[in-house]
């Protein structure tokens, strides 16, 4: 087999709000597939980064009394618990204001400019007057010139549906400041699409098969007529407007002082800068990595950003010299319950870390997720109850009950050992469930190649029904209790492990984390299953350990149950990283009672030798002996500052080697998620009368 070289991302989002439903749908899908590329020996730089740049976020941090820059760091700061907690493994989290990516951005519209696809038009905007600054359409409101509601958008009538100009609005005013606007003129610059070089690029590279049917279908409308946004027709591809005015978060457009690139133009630029920060870090070439004719590029994206990625974005990169995408794979929007699209800035009734704190699993949703996608660019509905028939039928019923019900009999009556025979039925070639398992093989690959998941996850389900019927008609708990039968009992039940273990092959890349578990705990296996696995199977099984808990009607009440008035909106952008991360899933009493706080007294604490950071502290805890601890607090406090001092130090925590000697527990302090640009770390105090050894709780 030969290895294939991908290169795969999903789309960046804003960097003004917590992630939400539609995001984590998109990032499942994807590493459902990065997931099923590795398993088969492909390698995958699988990246991702905040979009972080444009005028709603320039606004927001405004608002929140923050500069741009701490507003996105401090979302950025809360991306990491939904990442983890759903198991979305990307290689690498950046930023679209990282210096990689304005070098890049600023190089690609170089070469674009170089190529004489890049003009000038003075144009005239509506300019906010008070807040001295051009307004996107979406900040200018006004009355609707065709039905008169009042306080419309600038684009389009959320009552009537009209799509217009701003200047169209009848008594428009500014939603930053409530001012009139001004008509004001100003050069923008242009990436000339219109250019013959451009359209017959673009109309190959969007008809030749590499996009999905229905889009290719779809933005082939592109090029023929289009209704303008003043009512007028114009035929073919327009010109895209790249600049904007500052102020504006962003990044400096060569040799044009004060104009910015729109956000659209830098986003796309930050999969190629994640993706060289990434291979900058392992100290590989990227301009090497990128020039291999075998590397495979794919975006996973929502329908509603077709446009800036099958035109804008290969266009760019066509003309500047530079590999297009092999491919755009376009996902449609999910719905919950029924219920509105997951909008951008709304992100609607399933709220993901609530998911998670709930003690929900997560790969629960992967599943749930799967069985509904296919590659075709379709909405998908998640429906509470569907959710819980799946799982708990699908996985708990029909998978996981396999391994609970074959191994025991196995563990008991032959020490774990599978048989090697196939005695059992005469038949058994053509019904054996392993065979049967094993035969699927090539329809589930292609399914998950072609991001079939919902025919992967249904071939899976079938194969896992066949192997309990197999099981039932052969009812080996009757044949356990006849001596002469147990041949027959340990071929019955090791076709089923067998079965089992194919189907955890089958499901990893869905369920990486209970595949894992099911491969440790039931095959001694210690790392993730892959494909080759399938022609080299285990010969001894361990007794089942639990591996999936139900779902329960409860969980998913307490899921959509509105959040109380009391609590802070979810929407609220301000406080999505208090302390500047995101609130860790919730843990319950017991996860928190195994963590032994105790009060120490700080009885010496010195400098460390060779470290700018630690400090070396002696603890008294209350035991026969004091603790040896490292602490990287050397840039806060001086050794004379601590000593006699009493604190809070974690005394269950495994000691650790360290460069300078073993480090008994860990001491307590307070810091801000990003150290840098909030230093300060402050060391925890008991209030006076606590002694050491006391335990914290
Ligand atoms: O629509 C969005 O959420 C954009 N932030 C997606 C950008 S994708 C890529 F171009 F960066
Ligand atoms: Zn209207």
């Amino acid at each position: 087999m030969t290895t294939r070289k991908f290169f795969v991302t999903t789309a960046l989002p804003y960097a003004n709000g917590n992630f939400h439903i539609g995001h984590i749908m998109e990032y499942i899908q994807a590493d459902i597939w990065v997931r099923f590329q590795r398993m088969q020996g492909h390698s995958v730089n699988f990246v991702g980064a905040d979009d972080t740049h444009g005028a709603p976020i320039m606004i927001a941090a405004e608002k929140a009394g923050k500069t741009p820059q701490q507003f996105v760091a401090d979302i950025a700061a809360g991306r990491k618990p939904y990442l983890e907690g759903f198991h979305i493994a990307f290689d690498n989290w950046h930023s679209t204001d990282a210096p990689e990516n304005h070098a890049m951005a600023q190089q690609i519209y170089r070469d674009l400019k170089a190529n004489g696809l890049i003009a000038s038009k003075v144009i005239e905007q509506f300019f906010d007057p008070e807040k001295n600054m051009f307004l996107p359409d979406r900040f200018i409101k006004g009355e609707c010139p065709k039905c008169h509601s009042l306080d419309q958008y600038g684009d389009n009538c959320e009552n009537c549906g009209a799509v217009y100009a701003p200047t169209d609005l009848i008594n428009p005013f500014s939603a930053l400041s409530g001012a009139k606007p001004v008509l004001k003129s100003s050069e923008h610059l242009f990436f000339t699409l219109s250019d013959p070089r451009c359209v017959e690029f673009l109309e190959k590279w969007t008809q030749d098969g590499r996009l999905q049917p229905e889009v290719a279908n779809k933005v082939k409308e592109w090029f023929s007529v289009r209704t303008n946004p003043d009512g007028s027709t114009s035929e073919g591809l327009g010109d895209w407007d790249i600049s904007r005015d500052a102020p504006y978060f962003g990044i400096e457009i060569p040799d044009a002082p004060g104009k910015y690139f729109y956000v659209w133009l830098d986003a796309p630029v930050g999969y190629l800068a994640s993706l060289k920060n990434l291979l900058d870090k392992r100290g590989e070439d990227f301009d090497a990595y990128m020039a291999d004719p075998a590397l495979e590029q794919y975006h996973f994206i929502g329908k509603d950003i077709v446009t800036f990625h099958t035109l804008f974005w290969p266009a760019m990169l066509h003309f500047s010299g530079r590999k297009t995408p092999n491919s755009v794979f376009v996902h449609g929007f999910l719905t919950v319950n029924n219920g509105e699209k997951m909008s951008k800035s709304r992100g609607t009734g399933l709220d993901p870390l609530k998911y998670l704190s709930l003690g929900m699993n997560p790969e629960w949703l992967r599943y749930y997720i799967a069985a509904k996608l296919s590659a075709r660019n379709e909405d998908i509905d998640f429906n509470a109850d569907d959710f819980m028939a799946r799982v708990n039928s699908d996985l708990i019923g029909k998978y996981v009950n396999i391994a609970s019900r074959a191994a025991g009999f196995l563990v008991k009556h032959f020490a774990g050992q599978l048989s090697t025979t196939n005695t059992t039925s005469e038949t058994w070639t053509t019904e054996s469930p392993v065979l049967i398992a094993l035969g699927s093989s090539g329809e589930i690959l292609e399914s998950f190649e072609s991001r079939e998941f919902s025919k992967a996850t249904r071939e899976i389900m079938r194969v896992a029904d066949i192997v309990n019927s197999y099981f039932d008609r052969f009812k080996p708990w009757q044949l356990a209790k006849d001596l002469s039968k147990h041949t027959e009992l340990q071929e019955v039940c090791s076709n089923c492990v067998r079965a089992f273990q194919i189907l955890t092959v089958y499901l990893s890349p869905i369920l990486p984390e209970l595949a894992q578990q099911a491969y440790k705990t039931m095959f001694g296996i210690a790392r993730e299953p892959k494909w080759e696995d399938l022609r080299n199977l285990a010969d001894h099984v361990a007794p089942y350990q639990h591996l999936m808990q139900r779902v329960t009607p409860e969980q998913l009440d307490a899921l959509f149950e509105p959040p109380a008035l009391a609590e802070p909106a979810q929407a609220a952008t301000e406080n999505v990283a208090p302390g500047g991360e995101a609130i860790a899933p919730t843990i319950n009493i017991d996860d928190f009672a195994k963590i032994d706080l105790r009060i120490a007294k700080i009885v010496n604490c010195e400098a460390v030798t060779g470290s700018t950071k630690l400090l070396r502290l002696t603890l008294d805890v209350g035991e026969a002996q004091h603790r040896n601890v490292f602490s990287g607090i050397a840039s806060a406090y001086k050794p004379e500052d601590l000593i006699g001092q009493l604190t809070v130090m974690v005394a269950n925590l495994a000691p650790r080697k360290m460069k300078f000697g073993v480090s008994e527990g860990m001491v307590l302090a307070g810091s801000h998620g990003d150290e840098k640009a909030n230093p300060g770390i402050y060391v925890l105090t008991p209030w006076p009368g606590a002694v050491p050894g006391m335990r914290v709780r």
